[in-house]
């Protein structure tokens, strides 16, 4: 049974990820910042293994690393992220710290995937997801907001390290996963967690080696930087 990291299930993407990988009959390692498996996932079976895990946490990152000790991973998804106000993208909440949207969004994603790097090795190839976004296109020449400047410097730090991550038959990607309707997407998203979630694990699935330090949608389609 192929195995699974989903960081970030609590809700949105990340817990529709879990649900659908474990329907699938994965074996799932999920994190929220509780450990306590969220309402979204009571419907998934034994095949489920909960982590406690804020991802700004250095201790509780070393904690997964050791709960997972030597199991291989075939997949990764870092799906845990915040928009830069309270909210989310549509709200009208107060803005948040631009160190703790970097912190969460551009450095946490790299920290985590350096913990259980190893276990993805073990399973080569393997994949290693980061749900990043298309707000942080630079080359369209609009002017980025905090959330899309968090999401370039992830996307900048994913190019930087995909060549070594190639050498260990890991394919490292970005990966948009649509305007989804969750907290952060807001309730006019076009793209529903289902449908992005199946497009992620389509498009992870057919991932090849040539792909390491891509950045594609949730269909699959490459995104420019
Ligand atoms: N929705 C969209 O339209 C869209 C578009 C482009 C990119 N994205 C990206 O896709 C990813 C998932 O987005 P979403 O729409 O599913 O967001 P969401 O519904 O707001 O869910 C965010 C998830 O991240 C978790 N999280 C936030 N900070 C965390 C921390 N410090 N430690 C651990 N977990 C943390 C949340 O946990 P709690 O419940 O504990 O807060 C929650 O599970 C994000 O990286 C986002 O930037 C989303």
């Amino acid at each position: 049974m192929p195995t699974v990291l989903i960081v970030g299930a609590n809700r949105g993407i990340g817990a529709e990820l879990a649900r659908q990988y474990a329907a699938l009959g994965w074996q799932v390692h999920a994190t929220t910042r509780t450990g306590a498996r969220p309402e979204a996932l009571a419907g998934c079976g034994d095949n489920l293994v909960m982590h406690r895990l804020d991802v700004c946490d250095a201790d509780q990152i070393a904690q997964l690393k050791r709960a997972l000790g030597e199991v291989p991973l075939d997949v990764s998804i870092h799906a845990a992220g915040i928009y830069d106000r309270e909210g989310g993208a549509f709200g009208s909440g107060p803005p948040i710290a631009p160190e703790t949207v970097f912190a969460v969004n551009t450095e946490a994603p790299i920290k985590v995937a350096e913990a259980v790097f190893d276990n993805l090795v073990r399973a080569a190839p393997s994949r290693l997801v980061f749900l990043s976004s298309a707000d942080g296109i630079r080359s369209n020449g609009r002017q980025l907001r905090v959330y899309g400047e968090s999401k370039a410097a992830l996307n900048d730090r994913i190019r930087h390290f995909a060549g070594l991550w190639a050498q260990r038959g890991v394919i490292g990607i970005a990966m948009h996963p649509g305007w989804v309707r969750t907290d952060m997407g807001g309730p006019d998203g076009p793209v529903l967690p289902e449908q992005s979630a199946a497009g992620i694990r389509i498009t992870v699935d057919r991932l090849t080696p040539a792909q390491c330090g891509a950045f594609l949608d949730f269909r699959g389609n490459p995104l420019p930087w």
